[in-house]
């Protein structure tokens, strides 16, 4: 077996649903599942969360897996239906759909008889992506009130730069979705991971917890290990070989960068195949046998290259961290011009999912 996996610590995942609960106690839970659970398996997040009220998906298909797990709390549909035929689909799973769009509004309105599907109203409080402008929220609920496809209706919106605590346009967002929403007696949802660390007043009745929840801090400035998360995902591999190279022997393809005197270069099996950042520059950490080694050269598709002139005791077979559990996955990202979000999500299928308490 290629030794390159995984390690998802399903202690770590609860651990930190319990900071969301405690950041926002009074608020119920949708936690983000989508991207197959930030990368993590979407079916193993949902059912390792047995206490989150509700869970976020990108599409129908996701609720349909979630349901056919046996999932059997609210699934929500966060960019919506795309297509009117999809609309049996969610009344037979009893997936919720957030409508952000005056199509989406038409569709129900004309969807003849179905049983009622629940559906948040998305709007766009600053965001500026999806949503109905804001002062047509009440006139939208109206609709939505007397439509017969309709359920419950509840309103969303969203954050773009809550992470960032000086942030001008976060505390306008809270006001205006607190502005509208004041004499409709709906439900609201507005904090993401960031909204939910540094927001408290954007907490409203719905939370909705993604990267947090897997352990990547959300904040600009702030550690994961400071808002006490703990990283869900080690993405683990091995030493697969350790060769002694002369100075100016040229690593690996394009050949740039070259021993600066005879040193023992490491072969690790990980490489962007598995989902490792190509532009990983070299001085990347890796950890081996939990030390800190600077990855050199290029990053291969299959393998990259590490400089092991601090760890001479090293061998084939030795342990490799490449982020998670002492490594955190923000530092790869930002050292490779990436998010957490995306590494942790882009781990490809290749590499087996294994649970593990780390
Ligand atoms: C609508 C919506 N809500 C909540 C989240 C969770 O965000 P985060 O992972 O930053 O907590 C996302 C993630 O992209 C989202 O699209």
């Amino acid at each position: 077996m290629r030794p390159a996996r995984a390690l998802i610590d399903p202690d770590a995942l609860r651990h930190n649903f319990s900071r969301v609960r405690s950041y926002a106690p009074l608020a119920s839970v949708m936690a983000v599942v989508k991207a197959d659970g930030y990368g993590h398996g979407m079916v193993w997040t949902a059912t390792t969360l047995r206490d989150a009220d509700a869970f976020g998906v990108a599409s129908a298909e996701d609720g349909i897996v979630l349901r056919d797990a046996g999932i059997q709390k609210q699934i929500c549909l966060l960019e919506g239906f795309f297509h009117p035929d999809e609309l049996p689909t969610l009344v037979r799973h009893r997936l919720s759909s957030v409508v952000h769009h005056e199509s989406q509004l038409w569709d129900l309105e004309h969807a003849g008889k179905i049983d009622p599907i629940d559906v948040w109203v998305k709007v766009d409080t600053g965001m500026h992506r999806l949503g109905f402008p804001p002062e047509t929220i009440p006139a939208v609920i109206r609709r939505l009130k007397v439509c017969m496809a309709a359920g419950r209706v509840r309103v969303m919106s969203h954050f773009p730069t809550a992470d960032n605590r000086f942030d001008s346009v976060t505390p306008d967002q809270i006001r205006l979705l607190d502005e509208l929403t004041q004499n409709l007696n709906v439900d609201r949802s507005l904090a993401n991971s960031a909204g939910i660390v540094n927001w408290p007043s954007s907490h409203f009745e719905w939370v909705r917890p993604g990267i947090m929840l897997y352990g990547a801090t959300p904040m600009i400035g702030m550690s994961a290990a400071v808002l006490d998360l703990k990283p869900v995902m080690t993405l683990a591999s091995e030493i697969i070989a350790i060769n002694q190279r002369r100075k100016g022997d040229a690593i690996g393809y394009g050949g740039d960068w070259v021993c600066p005197e005879d040193m023992p270069v490491g072969v690790v099996a990980i490489g962007y195949g598995d989902g490792y950042p190509r532009h990983a520059p070299p001085g990347t950490p890796v950890l081996v046998n939990g030390l800190r080694v600077p990855l050199i050269g290029r990053v291969s598709m299959d393998m990259i290259t590490v400089d092991l002139r601090e760890l001479p005791d090293a061998k084939v077979g030795d342990p490799a961290v490449l982020w998670g559990a002492g490594l955190p996955v923000e530092e790869i990202a930002a050292l490779s011009g990436s998010i957490s979000y995306e590494l942790l999500c882009c781990v490809t299928a290749r590499v087996p999912r294994i649970e593990s308490t780390v």
